[in-house]
């Protein structure tokens, strides 16, 4: 790569793919970047990378042995989480975004957004970066090309998607289609002007065009923000896209589980941000015999197999998973692979040693780190070390326990789908759907406390349907009916069952109600037995819950059949002004909300109060 010049030089695209280089021209000749380069995906070509942004400041090489060939950023402290104010889903028309969504006309959008990008990578390298996600042998092939003036994007790409010239090849092969997601920092560069180690603009404009297929972001160079194959391609856009052609595409984990009889299960789980679900998807279970094999930790694309059963495909390449409260004694799955090195950290603290730190890593904290802001600390700072939203980006092929399904483009059948959220109160442990349709009731009306995942207050119990409430690309109750619509087309013998779960139940007396991480592999197989029909289970107005005996509670020190009970009881005064709650939520979908949904609520009612 040439270093940079003031001249602009836009070099020849080196593409057959003329519609790509049609708009990687286009892009240019809007933004006026000094260079555009075409990224290889290669090994040396990501060194080269990392040492320039060594050089800027950007990024911190790592000495501790422990986190070989891995790097740290500080990003700017107002640029640290998605947006959500920011995010817009701008369709023909309002009512195709819905409530959920922020929405402007398209062509008034994306003439402010011209406005914007107009210059904004003045002095910069405009990076192109073709990537797939999903399997490059699927079926179709699920292709994007990022156009980002940050090299952190392509360093942060690479380790969650397969970018550079294999894809490229295969797109040119098949002439495809491709997602055009453009991002930029929005802080060009004036002649002689020195740089920051995280440049980036207080405007930010998260934007999809749904009906298009297409993606502009501006401003911001954090995680989800920027990095467009993950939250915006995989979630916001293939969410419309599944609409239209007949599949999910969710925020979910996937896990396989295999039980002492050697028979095994595919769990995916729907949680929000923040709320656990690489923990479970990196769990070691407690009980004895049974077995994990993760696939996913976020993203589930799910397909319709042959014999009308629900098929799982995680679309990424790597973990972007919250560090603070991973840990050596919570998740060592997750230390093991981050450990294995080639990882990038985002706003963690750096230890004495060359290495990173963050909450939660180690029971005991170092005795001194400099933190994410660049300020020495020690334990009597009174301050977090780590942003609450920092981050680990990880090649998921470093997973020891990655199940070999992760790379089969048919995915894998799943056998059980779990809704869960952050509550208090209310929500008991676990509870099994009374029917498919139930199960998408207790889905559309998931809810959760805030966390830091997103900017805003933490802690404010939202609705958050199928934990997708920032990440559904059309009208959420379309996104609900299309739930529904996808029931008539499943087999009804090959239906997952559907739980809905939460971790973070306290008791009366204000403790945790459930020991949480490897023990919810008692819940899985709870889950899994009901599957079998070998649990026990009592009927309550809102499901079916575990009897006091039905868990698996061998080895779980001073936990009894009635701390269970206490899990999952249902409490009827709680529950009715739960359902208040959940009559004010149904009422913002107006006349979108499926019929069968609001005659799941009325069920409920009568049932809470017969
Ligand atoms: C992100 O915040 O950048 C992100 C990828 O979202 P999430 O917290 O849902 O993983
Ligand atoms: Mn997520
Ligand atoms: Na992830």
């Amino acid at each position: 790569m040439s270093t940079s010049s003031d001249q602009n030089v836009i070099d020849a695209a080196p593409t057959s793919h003329v519609k790509l280089a049609a708009w990687v021209e286009e892009v240019a000749a809007l933004t006026k970047p000094d260079r555009v380069y075409w990224v290889d995906g290669l090994a040396e070509e990501n060194d080269r990378l990392c040492a320039e942004l060594v050089e800027a400041g950007t990024l911190v090489k790592l000495t501790d042995p422990n986190f070989p060939n891995s790097y740290a950023a500080f990003s700017d402290p107002k640029d640290v989480a998605r947006v959500e104010e920011r995010t817009f889903i701008c369709s023909e028309k309002e009512e195709d975004a819905g409530f959920t969504n922020n929405w402007e006309d398209p062509k008034i959008m994306k003439e402010r957004l011209n406005g914007l990008f107009d210059g904004s990578m003045r002095g910069r390298t405009m990076y192109v970066i073709p990537f797939v996600m999903g399997p490059l042998d699927a079926e179709q092939p699920a292709y994007g090309v990022e156009l980002t003036d940050s090299a952190y994007v392509v360093t942060s790409m690479r380790i969650m998607a397969k970018i550079g010239n294999e894809v490229l090849r295969k797109m040119e092969a098949e002439n495809a289609f491709f997602v055009p997601a453009l991002h930029s920092i929005g802080a060009p560069l004036e002649p002689g002007q020195e740089d920051v180690a995280w440049p980036c603009n207080e405007d930010k404009w998260i934007v999809h065009f749904p009906e298009e297929r297409a993606i502009m972001s501006y401003g911001s160079g954090y995680g989800g923000n920027a990095l467009l194959g993950k939250k915006c391609y995989s979630l916001r856009i293939a969410s419309a896209m599944a609409r239209d052609e007949g599949w999910l595409a969710e925020h979910m984990l996937i896990l396989k589980l295999t039980s002492p009889q050697n028979k095994s299960y595919h769990i995916a789980a729907a949680f929000p941000s923040a709320c656990g679900k690489t923990n479970l998807a990196l769990l070691d279970p407690t009980i004895d015999g049974w077995k994990t094999e993760t696939l996913g930790d976020d993203i589930n694309w799910m397909r319709i197999g042959k014999d009308g059963e629900l098929r799982g495909v995680n679309p990424e390449y790597g973990l972007f998973g919250v560090a603070p409260g991973t840990g050596w004694s919570t998740n060592p799955n997750a230390m093991r692979a981050i450990t294995k090195g080639n990882s990038i950290f985002t706003n963690v603290a750096l230890t004495d040693e060359g290495g990173v730190w963050w909450e939660g890593m180690t029971d005991e904290a170092p005795a001194h780190l400099t933190d994410w802001l660049g300020n020495d600390w020690t334990p009597e700072s009174g301050t977090k070390a780590a942003h609450p939203n920092s981050r680990f980006c990880t090649p998921i092929d470093q997973v020891d326990m990655l199940s070999q399904d992760y790379y089969s483009p048919n995915g894998v059948k799943i056998d059980a789908i779990l809704f869960g959220g952050r509550r208090k109160t209310t929500i008991p442990l676990v509870t099994e759907a009374r029917s498919w349709t139930n199960g998408i009731f207790m889905g559309s009306t998931l809810s959760s406390e805030t966390t830091a995942a997103a900017a805003g207050a933490v802690g404010q119990v939202r609705r958050d349907p199928m934990a997708m409430l920032p990440f559904i690309g059309y009208n959420a109750g379309d996104y609900l009916n299309h739930w529904d619509q996808i029931s008539g087309k499943l087999n009804p013998e090959q239906m997952p069952k559907i739980f809905l779960v939460n971790w973070f139940r306290r008791t009366p007396e204000g403790g945790f109600a459930w020991p949480g991480f490897g023990d919810n592999s008692r819940v899985l197989k709870w889950a899994v037995e009901r599957i079998e029909g070998t649990a026990d289970a009592k009927e309550t107005a809102i499901g079916y819950v575990p009897t006091g005996e039905a868990l698996d509670l061998t080895g779980l020190e001073g936990f009894t059949p009635a701390d269970v009970e206490t899990a999952v009881a249902v409490n009827t005064d709680e529950w009715l002004t739960e359902v208040e709650s959940i009559e004010e939520w149904y009422a913002k979908f107006g006349e979108a909300l499926p019929a069968s949904l609001r005659a799941e609520l009325d069920g409920l009612k009568a049932r809470l109060s017969a």
